[in-house]
Formats: C-alpha cells, sequence, structure tokens
C-alpha cells in the first residue's frame, strides 16, 4: 500500500507541484482546499479552513506527511491540533518573517518579526501572521518532527504573479527594452519544481527537519538581465535607466502594476533576494540552472499568452513611453 500525503492546498502553483511531485514519486495525495481544481491523480476534499470542523473527514487518517501553505495562524492552529499522528508537519514559510531585510547572507538565525496570531487578509501582517503559523507548528510537532521551509521569492512555469516571467516575456516581445541601471543588485528565487522536490525528499529523509531557508543562489540583476535575454533570443537595445528617473515616473520595485520585477534597491530590502541557503543546500537542496527555469517560464508566458493582463511587470505601452521620455 502506498504512503500517503495530505497538502493542505494544491489549487495553488506550489500546492500543487508538492501534489504533482509526490503523485510522480508514487504517494497517494489527498487536497484539502475550496478551489476546484487539483493535479490529475490527487484526491479532492473540499473544506473552508475557516471552519472549525475543515479537517474533520481527513483528520483519523495516517498521513506520511502533510504539507501547509496557509497564510492564516488559525487555519494551522488547527490543524496541528487535528492532524497529531502525521508523520512530519511541513510547513511553507516566507523571508518576509524575518524583521531585518538589509542584512545580506543572513541565515535561519536573524530574528524574526513579532508574531501576529490573528486570521487577516492584510499583505502587511503577512510576515507576522507567518510567525505564529510557524510557532503552531513548533510547538505541536517540535523541531525533530517538523519542517519549517522559508522560501523566497518562488518563480517558474505558472508563476501566476509574473513577476519571473516577466523578463523573458519582456525580451521576446519588445526590440528595446527598458531596464533599471543596477546591474549589481542581487536577485534570488527558487524554482517552483525544485522546491516542491525537495519539500516531497522530506517526506523520506528525517535529516531534512527544522528551520531552513530554501532559495536558489544570489544572482547580480544583471546577470539575470542577461540570462532572460539570451532565453528570449533577444538581440535588439537595451536601454538603462537609473533609479532616481524609473521612480520619478512612479516605476515599483519588484512587483505589482507599473513595476520592474526583480529590481529591489530600496535600501530597507536590500538583501530580501541575499539570503543564505546553506544549511537547505547542505541537506540536498538541488537548485537549476536560471537559464532552464527561465527559459521554461518563457514557454509558459508564451502559452498563457503574452498579451493577457499581467500582475507585474510594464505594460508594452508604458515601458514604450517610458522610453520616449527617457530617449526624447
Ligand atoms: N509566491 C512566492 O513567491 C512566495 C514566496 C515566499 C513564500 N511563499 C509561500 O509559498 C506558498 C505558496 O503556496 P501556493 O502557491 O500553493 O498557494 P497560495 O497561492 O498561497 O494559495 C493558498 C492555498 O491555500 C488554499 N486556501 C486558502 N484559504 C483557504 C481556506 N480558507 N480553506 C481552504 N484552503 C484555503 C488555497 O486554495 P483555495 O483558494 O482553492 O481554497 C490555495 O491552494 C505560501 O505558503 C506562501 O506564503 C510564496
Amino acid at each position: 500500500m502506498s504512503k500517503k500525503i495530505l497538502v493542505l492546498g494544491g489549487t495553488a502553483m506550489l500546492g500543487a507541484e508538492i501534489a504533482r511531485t509526490a503523485l510522480s514519486r508514487g504517494y497517494d495525495v489527498t487536497c484539502v482546499a475550496r478551489g476546484e481544481k487539483v493535479p490529475e491523480g490527487a484526491i479532492l476534499v473540499r473544506a473552508d479552513r475557516d471552519e472549525d470542523d475543515a479537517l474533520e473527514s481527513v483528520a483519523a487518517q495516517q498521513w506520511h506527511a502533510v504539507y501547509d501553505v496557509s497564510r492564516q495562524p488559525g487555519h494551522v492552529q488547527r490543524a496541528v491540533r487535528d492532524l497529531t499522528n502525521a508523520g512530519v508537519y511541513v510547513f511553507v514559510s516566507t523571508f518576509n518573517v524575518y524583521a531585518a531585510q538589509n542584512e545580506p547572507g543572513a541565515d535561519e538565525s536573524a530574528t524574526l518579526l513579532e508574531p501576529l496570531d490573528a486570521d487577516t487578509e492584510d499583505p502587511e501582517d503577512y510576515g507576522a501572521r507567518k510567525v505564529a503559523c510557524e510557532q503552531h507548528v513548533l510547538e505541536g510537532f517540535g523541531p525533530a518532527r517538523s519542517l519549517i521551509a522559508r522560501s523566497g521569492l518562488i518563480g517558474g512555469p505558472g508563476d501566476s504573479s509574473t513577476r519571473t516571467g516577466y523578463w523573458p516575456m519582456r525580451f521576446a516581445v519588445s526590440d528595446t527594452v527598458l531596464v533599471p541601471d543596477d546591474a549589481a543588485l542581487p536577485t534570488q528565487l527558487v524554482d517552483v519544481r525544485d522546491l516542491a522536490g525537495w519539500l516531497v525528499d522530506a517526506a523520506e529523509n528525517d535529516s531534512i527537519r527544522g528551520v531552513a531557508n530554501v532559495i536558489g543562489d544570489p544572482i547580480p540583476l544583471g546577470d539575470h538581465l542577461d540570462t532572460a535575454r539570451r532565453v528570449a533570443d533577444h538581440h535588439g537595445r537595451v536601454v538603462a535607466a537609473s533609479r532616481d528617473w524609473l521612480v520619478e515616473q512612479g516605476v515599483a520595485e519588484f512587483a505589482g502594476p507599473k513595476s520592474m520585477p526583480l529590481w529591489l534597491s530600496d535600501p530597507d530590502w536590500l538583501a530580501f533576494m541575499d539570503r543564505s541557503n546553506a544549511r537547505a543546500k547542505k541537506l540536498g537542496l538541488r537548485v537549476r540552472p536560471l537559464e532552464q527555469t527561465l527559459a521554461d517560464v518563457l514557454e509558459w508566458e508564451r502559452s498563457e499568452g503574452f498579451d493577457r493582463p499581467r500582475k507585474a511587470g510594464l505594460t508594452t505601452a508604458e515601458q514604450d513611453e517610458l522610453l520616449a521620455l527617457l530617449e526624447g
């Protein structure tokens, strides 16, 4: 009989990739979510984790490993209460739990935000809620039966935030591309397939426990853009604009509308994409070359349609307007 894995999630990018990876390794996979679409082969239990008894129908089963992607401390507290006999509880956390984002190379011992043990939808509280989630897992399962996987930017095919697909898409679409004149700034991401692969390794390998930053190696923004350009086979012009000029024009950093994804020059956030991944690598995390991630996300972007509305980056019209302004 194959071993059973429970994914609390499974309808979005990472949870679905965890489910797919576990299925490909022969596990029976059950996903709990409100949505309807989980990877083929997984069992879907539809439930709203805002409800106290959401996990009633899965609680009595023996789970080899549980994966939880929640952002709500109440969800995690109740899951830890209900799934006490799980072999290992893997909680996906975030670099947003750290109190400071300006210490290059900081590891898992860096100071955390004060926990916020309340369920809210406020993005400002995200990191503090994740700290509270981590605490519930550690209190319930202890470090020997849990993994707190703190991730930074997750990229690759299926990145609906459109951050990691922006630059390959932009170089594929535009002859002249506007970039930030900040080539030395760090960028750092993890391919969703590498992250999911390592998280599923934790189901069998009980040295993969405790707290770990799960992320690729830092790569200077200039090299990142060169890689995006190469995978898109771009031979046009690249025009660099200074930080001050971009800020003056209302261009945002990192994410969201009218932004330059992967560009983070705010001194308070300079090291958000420059964290130590030494512990996860020592425990077997393998990170594929950025070139492969960007080539695959470009293919995914193409299949989704380059001209669809995006959550991050400049539209082609915004970019061309900025280029006209900059170059007179
Ligand atoms: N994206 C990044 O770059 C990044 C960076 C660092 C860390 N992370 C972390 O990585 C993880 C990403 O996970 P993901 O891509 O699978 O998911 P996600 O985009 O965070 O979506 C949340 C998942 O939880 C489920 N969910 C939310 N509210 C629920 C409720 N009330 N009841 C039941 N299910 C609920 C959703 O399913 P339904 O909506 O179908 O219910 C969905 O499957 C998160 O833990 C995030 O904090 C992400």
